[in-house]
Parts: structure tokens; C-alpha cells; sequence
């Protein structure tokens, strides 16, 4: 989709022609990414041109902000929002754990080359690509952001939600085994995706689950983070929760979130329960048991636990030390 792009004017006539062609030909740059576990459980969407929301966003107990730039933000309202972002940057209190992401519009577009420049005044943690079809779309921004001179700069999280990314997953996936390509995350987009494919949107997305198991199958195969999509009816608490369980259950790691309502329940359900990190304690504590010493295979209860469950279960009591670390800040 943004093959067309022959360039975005940089100061110092850095342009996007040529980028994520060069520095990633040939399997340049193929040093394995390791992805530092993070907490995405609820992922906060804010329309950039909204004050209100923006500064209401400051007070929110979620794990990922983002800020829109794109579809909830009106073509003549554009400039307004991007202003608006680079004063509230300017404001931020960067040492909450929160992670701030803005979401750009498309390259080919007429904003998205203005969002990119917004980007570099603000200096996010990572920018969100909209309607990712194609790996190219991913490594020309992170090409460009280095030769801007952002190479510790903001790490890219991509949107699934368009039916040649859907088909395309696994090698847009792949960008994030590199460190040069900066992809830590997918975040599907089910509204541009039920619109382009005509699914239905359906209690239980029947229809949609095996395309959810595919993104979270590609996305793990290259150690990204998943976040699955919006539920629309802010006001439907059951509902949301239902959804938030489903999601879990498929495997994602956090929603994307539209209404500050739905924080909590989202951090409840992709958190881990008192029962959860209890059963990671023993399995952890039998692992280490003088008398298990040496075995790959233990029994716990009548269980048969493996080594591998012990990792799940060190991974699962690093999250609950985010989500405790993540409280005495907030
Ligand atoms: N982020 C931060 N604050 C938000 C918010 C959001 N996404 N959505 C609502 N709020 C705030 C409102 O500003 C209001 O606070 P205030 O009284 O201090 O201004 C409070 O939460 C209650 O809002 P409410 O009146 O219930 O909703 P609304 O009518 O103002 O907004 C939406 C409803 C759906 C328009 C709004 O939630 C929204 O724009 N959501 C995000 C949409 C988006 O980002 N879409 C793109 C991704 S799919
Ligand atoms: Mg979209």
C-alpha cells in the first residue's frame, strides 16, 4: 500500500525513498530480537484533537496509551490534534510505566509523512502503523526513523486489519526478530477489517476467531506482543468482559480500549489471579526442591508438571512484578 511512497521531505533531505530496502536486503540486520516482557494489558485509544480526553488521559490506571492521529480524527482537524500531541508530550510524565504510542495515518495519505515529524517532536515509545498490508510498510518507517536519527527512538507496533495483512501475517511477523526493524506488537483492527471483508459482527465472533488464532500464532512465532480489537459498546460491561475472556483465552495479552470504562476490567482479565500466581509459586518452588534436582518431569498433586511450565510460570511472576511495580507508581 505504501509501495508508491517516493519520499517525505527531512530536514537535511533524508527521504523515505530507498529506506527498509537497503538495510534489510539480503537478510542484512538478522541478529534475533529478544522483546522485554511488558504489560499491555489495556490499551487506550485517544483521539489526539480531544482536550478533554487528553487530559483526562493522564489519570488513567491503563498499561498503553495511544494517540490517535488517524481514524478518529478529522481530516480538517489534523494539524489541531498534531499540535496538541506535541504539547502534551512536552508534559508528560514519562516515569509512570505507561507506555505512549501515537498512531500515524497512512504514508500515502496526506498527513502521514506530518505525523512522522510529529513523531520526532515527541518521541514516543512507539508508533502505530495503520492498515499494515506488507512487511515494506513497516521496515521504510523504520528505516526512516533511523536515519532521522531516532536509533534509540520509538519501536513500532503495527495494525492488523486489512485483509492482504491478514494474509501477509507472517511475514510482516517476521520483521520483529530484528532489532533494526523496531516491530514489538500487533494490535488487530476489527472494525476496518469487518468493513473490507464484510464478516459480521457477531456475539462470539464465530467467524472471526480462526482469523484472531492467526494473528496471535504469527505474532507469537516471532516473540511480538498481541493486543486484540476494540469492543464498540463501551456501555455493554458483560459483554466487554466476555469478549475480554474470549481474547485471553486465544491468548492475547490486552485489549485496545476506547472508553476509560473499560480499564479495569480489561486489567483484571488479562492480569494474573491470586490462584494463578499461587499455582506459578509451587511450580516454580518444585522445580527448585533439592529432591526434583536434575528432573525435566515432575509430579505436583498428582500433576505432571514439566520445565516448561516452569518458564510459563517464571514468566507469569515477572508480569505480576509489572503489575505490582506498576501500582506503587500510580
Ligand atoms: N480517552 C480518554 N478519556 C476519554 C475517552 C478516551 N478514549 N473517552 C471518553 N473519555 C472521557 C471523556 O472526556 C469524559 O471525561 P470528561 O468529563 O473529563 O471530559 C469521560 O471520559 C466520560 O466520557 P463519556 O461522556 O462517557 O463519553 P464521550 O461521549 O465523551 O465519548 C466516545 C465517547 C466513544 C466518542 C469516546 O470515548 C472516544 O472518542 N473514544 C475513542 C475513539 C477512538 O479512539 N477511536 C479510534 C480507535 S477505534
Ligand atoms: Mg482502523
Amino acid at each position: 500500500m505504501w509501495g508508491s511512497i517516493l519520499s517525505i521531505a527531512r530536514p537535511k533531505s533524508q527521504v523515505l525513498a530507498g529506506c527498509g530496502k537497503a538495510r534489510h536486503k539480503g537478510g542484512m540486520n538478522r541478529t534475533p530480537h529478544h522483546h522485554p516482557l511488558r504489560l499491555r494489558r489495556s490499551v487506550l485509544s485517544v483521539p489526539a484533537a480531544n482536550g478533554r480526553a487528553l487530559a483526562k488521559s493522564r489519570t488513567l490506571d491503563c498499561d498503553a496509551i495511544i494517540f490517535d492521529l488517524e481514524d478518529s480524527v478529522l481530516p480538517e482537524k489534523k494539524a489541531e490534534a498534531r499540535a496538541a500531541l506535541v504539547s502534551h508530550f512536552a508534559a508528560l510524565d514519562r516515569t509512570s510505566g505507561r507506555e505512549h504510542v501515537i498512531r500515524i495515518n497512512p504514508l500515502d495519505g496526506p498527513d502521514g509523512a506530518l505525523d512522522l515529524e510529529t513523531v520526532l517532536a515527541c518521541m514516543p515509545d512507539a508508533v502505530l502503523l495503520p492498515k499494515v498490508s506488507e512487511p515494506q510498510e513497516v521496515l521504510t518507517v523504520a528505516d526512516w526513523l533511523s536515519e532521522a536519527g531516532a536509533d534509540d527512538g520509538p519501536r513500532l507496533w503495527a495494525m492488523i486489519e486489512t485483509a492482504a495483512g491478514l494474509l501477509n501475517l507472517a511475514a510482516i511477523a517476521e520483521i520483529g526478530r530484528t532489532h533494526g526493524g523496531r516491530l514489538d506488537c500487533f494490535v488487530v483492527g476489527l472494525n476496518d477489517l469487518r468493513k473490507e471483508t464484510g464478516i459480521a459482527d457477531m456475539a462470539g465472533r464465530p467467524f472471526l476467531v480462526p482469523l484472531l488464532l492467526q494473528v496471535v500464532v504469527a505474532a507469537r512465532a516471532s516473540g511480538l506482543d498481541v493486543v486484540d480489537a476494540v469492543f464498540n459498546d463501551f456501555s455493554d460491561e458483560d459483554a466487554f468482559e466476555a469478549e475480554c475472556r474470549q481474547a485471553r483465552q486465544m491468548g492475547f495479552d490486552g485489549k485496545m480500549l476506547i472508553h476509560p470504562v473499560q480499564i479495569e476490567a480489561a486489567n483484571a482479565a488479562f492480569g494474573v489471579t491470586e490462584a494463578e500466581a499461587a499455582e506459578a509459586l509451587a511450580i516454580v518452588a518444585a522445580f527448585a526442591a533439592p529432591d526434583n534436582a536434575g528432573k525435566a518431569v515432575v509430579n505436583i498433586a498428582g500433576r505432571m508438571v514439566e520445565k516448561l511450565h516452569a518458564d510459563q510460570a517464571g514468566r507469569l511472576l515477572a508480569k505480576v512484578d509489572l503489575i505490582n511495580e506498576r501500582k506503587t507508581k500510580t
